[in-house]
């Protein structure tokens, strides 16, 4: 009876994942979703805890501890952490998610090992699969984090032939758990396991090194998916179903969004996993000489936005760094009030994380409808008298369509351009996150607005309320 009781909040945990995930597509609704799949992972804690489990130690003080110090952690820095920094926060937590399967894994392992534990070979195989995809996700992940904090720049650590000897890496790594499957149990196999991690941990972190610039959005994502990977291959190990639906969520979710970003960057996986280019490479800055940018003023800017039909909003990173999104929004009212129809083109590679600009954009309750894709971006453009770039550089990048030799080549990009004005509102020439010169700021349409975004929006609206 209390098996049954159990299992059933099993289910309405997972109900709970699986509702709270399809609230989460729209931003209405992603409160409440959030909010439902925390209630349902509770419930699922909870239902796992209750648990009979034969034989398990009474280690609940294990537990409720390590249980008190993540909470505490990861409660303090979600409410510490800024809008920018959020990126690497999911990559953290990415990283640690990867890492409790690992330790799951390897626990098992060493007391099937050390003759304390029996495991079937179909477990034998689960675990090592938790422990090289979990140990993959965490070096890669954390290395990811490094890289979007700017600790570590992209292709400081690559070596020559560094896909080959990726390739290399995984074929030891697998051949050592092939061979660790022959051995059953015994000292010679608990050594192996180790080096199992070991070379686990060590492809995570090369897997990652040659990936960078543009191309980040795919790794992160696909890190993501074998979190969920991981923590699913966990939940078999211990027959509890809740990690194994969580963990295949989170799995799949991150297999989409991987799918979506290799869309949105035009590129194959495998492309970007062997293509492994980075920022700071080649850079097309010679290419604009001695070529000047035209600047207008913040009276300029105004009255050109103020008379136009049709403006475009085009956010980026420099959006959220300047926290300008409610400043922005005020613009849009006053220009709305004058008649200005006024849009947001959103790249989905903007920023840095999936859907970084939808965020910031509802939190200055900006409506859901204002919202343009790539590609009815793309076909309103020339159609608009004013386009505002506001802090974003790569995904406005022409180099993605007419210079072969750029890193961005091939990426889907908004054609600002197309419309009658462009003003870019930025602080310096410094390149975005790719690394790259960026032809759109010498271009014929072009003006640049220099400053912080959100002081910049500020001027703009005093300007805007004098005419
Ligand atoms: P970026 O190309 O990174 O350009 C951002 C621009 O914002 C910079 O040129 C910077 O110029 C400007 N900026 C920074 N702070 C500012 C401020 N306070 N006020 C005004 N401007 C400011 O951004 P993007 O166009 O959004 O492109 C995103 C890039 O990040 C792509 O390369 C993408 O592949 C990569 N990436 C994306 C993700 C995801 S999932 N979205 C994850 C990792 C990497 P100044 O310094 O001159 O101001």
């Amino acid at each position: 009876m209390t098996t049954f009781v159990l299992q059933l909040a099993t289910l309405i945990g997972a109900f709970a994942f699986v509702w709270g995930l399809r609230l989460l597509s729209s931003p209405d609704s992603a409160r409440r979703g959030n909010i439902l799949a925390g209630v349902g992972m509770t419930i699922a804690i909870i239902a796992t805890l209750l648990l009979p489990m034969e034989g398990a130690p009474n280690n609940y003080a294990w537990i409720f501890g390590g249980m008190i110090a993540g909470g505490g952690v990861g409660w303090v820095s979600a409410r510490r952490i800024q809008m920018t920094a959020m990126p690497q926060m999911v990559s953290i937590f990415n990283g640690l998610g990867g890492a409790c399967a690992v330790v799951l894994a390897m626990a098992e392992l060493i007391a099937y090992y050390g003759g304390d534990n029996q495991m079937a070979t179909g477990q034998v195989v689960i675990a090592l699969l938790a422990l090289l995809i979990g140990g993959v996700s965490f070096t890669g992940s954390m290395l990811a984090f490094a890289k979007l904090q700017g600790l570590i720049w992209d292709n400081t650590l690559t070596l020559p032939r560094h896909n080959v000897l990726n390739i290399i890496l995984l074929a030891i790594t697998l051949g050592v758990g092939i061979y660790l499957l022959t051995l059953g149990n015994g000292p010679l196999a608990n050594t192996l396991a180790y080096v199992f991690l070991g070379l686990s941990l060590l492809y995570g972190f090369s897997f990652v090194i040659p990936i960078g610039g543009a191309d980040m959005p795919v790794v992160i994502s696909l890190l993501n998916s074998f979190t969920g990977l991981s923590a699913a291959a966990a939940g078999l190990i211990y027959n509890n179903q809740i990690m194994l639906v969580g963990g295949i969520l989170v799995g799949a979710a991150g297999t989409i969004l991987t799918v979506l970003m290799c869309e949105a960057m035009n590129r194959s996986l495998l492309n970007v996993l062997i293509g492994g280019f980075g920022g700071g490479g080649a850079s097309t800055a010679s290419a604009q000489g001695d070529q000047v940018v035209k600047e207008v003023s913040h009276n300029d800017a105004a009255i050109r936005l103020f008379y136009s039909d049709r403006v475009v909003f085009v956010p980026g990173y420099g959006l959220a760094v300047a926290q300008a999104q409610k400043v922005l929004k005020e613009v849009d009212d006053l220009l709305e009030a004058n008649g200005v129809e006024v849009k947001y083109a959103i790249h989905p590679v903007a920023g840095r994380m999936p859907g970084h600009m939808n965020v910031l954009l509802a939190e200055a309750d900006v409506p859901y409808p204002k919202l343009l894709d790539l590609d009815d971006a793309n076909a309103a453009l020339s159609d608009t008298d004013v386009v505002v770039v506001v802090g974003a550089n790569d995904v406005v990048n022409p180099a993605a369509e007419d210079d072969p030799g750029s890193p961005i080549y091939g990426m889907p990009i908004l054609r600002v351009w197309d419309a009658k004005n462009v003003i870019v509102l930025k602080r310096s020439m410094r390149p975005g996150y790719a690394g790259i010169q960026n032809p759109l700021f010498f271009h014929d349409k072009t003006n640049m607005l220099f400053g912080d975004a959100k002081d910049t929006l500020s001027k703009l609206t005093e300007e805007i309320k004098t005419l």
